[in-house]
């Protein structure tokens, strides 16, 4: 299919499996593929590196001093990496999880993000994941796509995830933390988490990957009008 040079924004809450999909879907258009929470998390790893994260979770006012030397980037591969080093085991850890919420609300740290995002960004043919792409960093995205998936069905794919990543997490735990990230997310003043009026809905819950690409191919062809 020749896909014209479009934004596609891919928004969602926290596992329901938006990244695989988004992954998935820029490889088979072959477009780029860029993973926004990976931005969030390696801020928040920043900040408990430099320890300006306390253990009851309050952040630091220095974190706006310091956020200018955090060296970000994406290897080729796509790993997210600081100081040119990947950093994808550390930044999924429940450790970062847990924290990354409260950090991403902070207006000073999605301002820093933003700029990183419409940087790499800039030349369009891309798929773009995260909470507020269709709202906020690209609000005239071409092509917008909000997924969701059941509570139940995000919980296994989160547990399965951390397992298969070597930590060992209760079903309780891994629940909890996205019941808060949710409610964190959606109820921040900047940005929030929510729908894009004109965004179409993907309830994953029931469909394998490659459904969710053959729907969405679907939804390329009408939209834009390629037979
Ligand atoms: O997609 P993820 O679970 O890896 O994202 C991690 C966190 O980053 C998530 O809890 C909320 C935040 N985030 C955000 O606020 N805005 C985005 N565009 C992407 C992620």
């Amino acid at each position: 299919m020749q896909t014209p040079d479009i934004i596609i924004a891919v928004d969602g809450g926290a596992s329901t499996g938006k990244s695989t999909f988004a992954r998935s879907l820029a490889a088979e258009l072959g477009f780029l593929y860029l993973d926004s929470g990976a931005i969030y998390r390696c801020v928040t790893h920043f900040a408990l590196q430099r320890k300006l994260i306390d253990s009851s979770g309050a952040v630091s006012p220095e974190l706006e001093n310091v956020l200018g030397e955090l060296d970000f980037s994406f290897s080729p591969e796509g790993h997210a990496c600081i100081d040119g080093k990947s950093v994808e085991r550390s930044i999924r850890s429940l450790k970062v999880s847990s924290r990354v919420s409260v950090i991403s609300a902070l207006p000073y740290v999605r301002r820093f993000v933003d700029e990183i995002l419409h940087r790499l960004g800039s030349c369009g043919r891309l798929v773009m994941d995260g909470r507020d792409i269709g709202t906020t960093v690209f609000p005239n995205a071409e092509l917008k796509i909000f997924v969701t998936a059941s509570e139940q069905v995000r919980a296994k794919r989160r547990y399965d995830e951390m397992l298969s990543k070597g930590e060992t997490p209760t079903m309780e735990e891994v629940l909890a933390n996205l019941r808060e990230r949710d409610y964190i997310d959606s109820h921040r003043a900047t940005s929030p988490l929510r729908k894009a009026d004109d965004a179409f809905v993907l309830d994953n819950s029931d469909l394998t990957v490659r459904e969710e690409i053959i729907w969405t191919l679907g939804l390329i062809r009408g939209k834009f009008g390629i037979l």
